[in-house]
């Protein structure tokens, strides 16, 4: 799967576990930024990583910030983007199954390196249900179109 993903300062570390964690997995990664532990604004990376995936030049997204509330935030507005913020595995499997989510925002302040590659790999292997799920992110689409 080719996958975009971005990070702060605030997930940079957790970011650079996750990467190599992904290529292992058979995934293609392509890093948004930002590059270093050095501040910078989450914005500046959620936003064009999103766009990316939007466009469908990948087909999933990950983005990583010190609580990954920011950069879910941002995901979350770009139209198209279904962005799940997700501490837990149990999460990371029903948002895939129910919400089909395209983008998995992660705290690098909040959860270790062990549960986030938990979390990772779950959250990419897991489908999406449809039925009576896909009314539901219809409705979300039309929304999304009409604003
Ligand atoms: C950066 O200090 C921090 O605010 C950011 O990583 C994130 O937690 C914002 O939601």
């Amino acid at each position: 799967m080719k996958i975009a993903i971005c990070s702060d300062h605030g997930g940079y570390e957790l970011k650079m576990k996750v990467i190599p964690f992904m290529e292992a997995l058979g995934h293609e990664v392509t890093d948004f930024g930002c590059y270093s532990e050095a501040s910078v604004d989450y914005p500046d990376f959620a936003f064009p990583m999103a766009e990316a995936v939007a466009r469908g030049e990948f087909e999933r997204g990950v983005a990583i910030c010190g609580t990954g509330i920011g950069v879910s935030i941002c995901c979350n507005k770009v139209r198209g983007i279904r962005c799940a913020l997700c501490s837990d595995v149990l999460s990371a499997s029903l948002t895939r199954h129910h919400n089909d989510s395209n983008v998995l925002a992660m705290g690098g302040r909040i959860i270790g390196v062990e549960t986030a590659k938990a979390i990772v790999k779950t959250w990419l292997a897991e489908p999406f249900d449809g039925g009576r799920h896909e009314g539901r992110i219809a409705k979300i689409s039309f929304y999304d179109k009409a604003r």
